[in-house]
């Protein structure tokens, strides 16, 4: 599938795993029910998402939804988390067992905080478990991608050696994940450059993915970083969901591929990301009115400056084209708006004003605010001024 919107994608096509529905789902703030799930799933592969993650086979409720999943889409892949244990592994092949696109996604953590404190295992035992549960794993699935999760903060020697076992066990996607959003920009890309280097040695036709969280702000520009320095798959969720702060939004890489087409490019559909974010949330109940790209306020432009720039030229205030992503570019008058914004407002509402009218519209909106009686204007708002305190003084 390829995207209609823009003409100079480059060459270098990143894949997509949606975890939306794995590790979206584990935000703190919404649960969705199966069927809205069901819902998000058919629509992320519509979008052209390539790789999907619909859950976590051993989690209450994971497998039957994953089982329905799998009787219902036909051409994404479809991943399943399981940790390193066979009843996990041999759960998720029952729930994808009919579905030729399936594959697996084994974790296991590598930095001696999480070992520690969740699996009190040595080294040479972590390593027994890689072998086997990857070896185990390859036996049902022909793609088999393995996670070592705080990859960021484990031991760079360890880290090889792990992965070293993963990929002569049968791994095919070796992903790096900065489970708790702690690495800072240059310092990720780095790291993801040493990997790849390392295993592209190993089997070059291991993939290289990634899985950034957002307890600094940083997944995004993390991701991106990790691109750049070899990731071949990134790990994203719509509206950035997630635990705690969230995982890297899909949106946001994709809006960065649409203005950056030299970096990357995606298979996803933007037009369609909008309908997603809109799902999410309202199956979520999360909503982020001003994050990019599906936020509400992502294209609209309130101050007299920016209002000016717009209407005559869209990109002078716009790096993206909002009707590429299912939205419209709009005009919101407030205080700091100027007469070119409302003579814009007002001809969209069907009037047209002259410059004195406007300043008299934007007089109301300022006294409004000032005497503190309303500091939101919407159309049905700017409609009213218009009819009662300017039209109605020209008649
Ligand atoms: O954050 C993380 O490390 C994960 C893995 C299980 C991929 O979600
Ligand atoms: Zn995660």
């Amino acid at each position: 599938m390829t995207n209609p919107n823009y003409n100079s994608a480059s060459e270098r096509k990143i894949i997509i795993l949606d975890t939306t529905l794995r590790d979206g789902d584990q935000s703190a703030l919404g649960t969705m029910y199966p069927s809205e799930k069901m819902k998000v799933a058919k629509h992320l592969e519509k979008m052209g998402v390539e790789r999907i993650e619909a859950g976590f086979a051993a989690a209450k409720g994971n497998y039957e939804f994953m089982s329905g999943v799998a009787q219902t889409l036909k051409n994404s892949w479809l991943s399943g988390l399981s940790r390193c244990v066979n009843r996990d592994t041999e759960r998720t092949y029952e729930a994808y067992k009919n579905y030729q696109k399936r594959m697996i996604h084994l974790f296991l953590p590598t930095s001696e905080i999480q070992v520690s404190a969740k699996m009190k295992k040595t080294d040479d035992e972590l390593i027994k478990i890689t072998r086997s549960s990857v070896t185990y794993a390859r036996s049902f699935f022909d793609k088999v991608e393995f996670t070592a999760e705080d990859a960021v903060r484990s031991n760079w020697d360890f880290l090889k050696r792990v992965y070293f076992e993963a990929i002569n066990s049968g791994a095919t996607i070796i992903n790096v994940a900065d489970t708790v959003g702690y690495a800072e920009t240059e310092e990720f890309g780095r790291l993801v450059k040493n990997v790849a280097g390392y295993v592209k040695i190993i089997n070059p036709n291991v993939e290289i993915s990634i899985h950034c969280h957002n307890d600094l702000g940083l997944a995004v520009a993390n991701t991106i970083a990790g691109i750049k320095n070899g990731a071949q798959q990134v790990e994203v969720t719509i509206n950035g969901l997630g635990e705690r702060a969230g995982n890297c939004s899909l949106e946001q890489i994709v809006a960065f591929s649409k203005v950056h087409p030299e970096s990357f490019s995606t298979n996803v559909l933007s037009g369609e990301i909008y309908k997603a974010s809109k799902m999410v949330s309202r199956f979520t109940g999360v909503r982020n009115d001003s994050a990019p790209v599906v936020g509400k306020s992502a294209f609209a432009h309130k101050s007299g400056i920016h209002q000016h720039g717009v209407i005559n030229n869209k990109e002078s205030y716009e790096v993206l084209r909002a009707e590429d992503f299912g939205r419209k570019s709009e005009i919101v008058i407030g205080p700091h708006s100027g007469y070119h914004g409302v003579i814009a407002k007002a001809r969209e509402l069907g009037f047209e004003i002259s410059q004195e009218q406007a300043a008299l519209i934007l007089d109301v909106v300022s006294e409004k605010v000032q005497r503190e009686e309303q500091k939101r204007f919407d159309d049905e708002d700017i409609r009213k001024i218009l009819m009662e305190k300017v039209l109605a003084l020209a008649v």
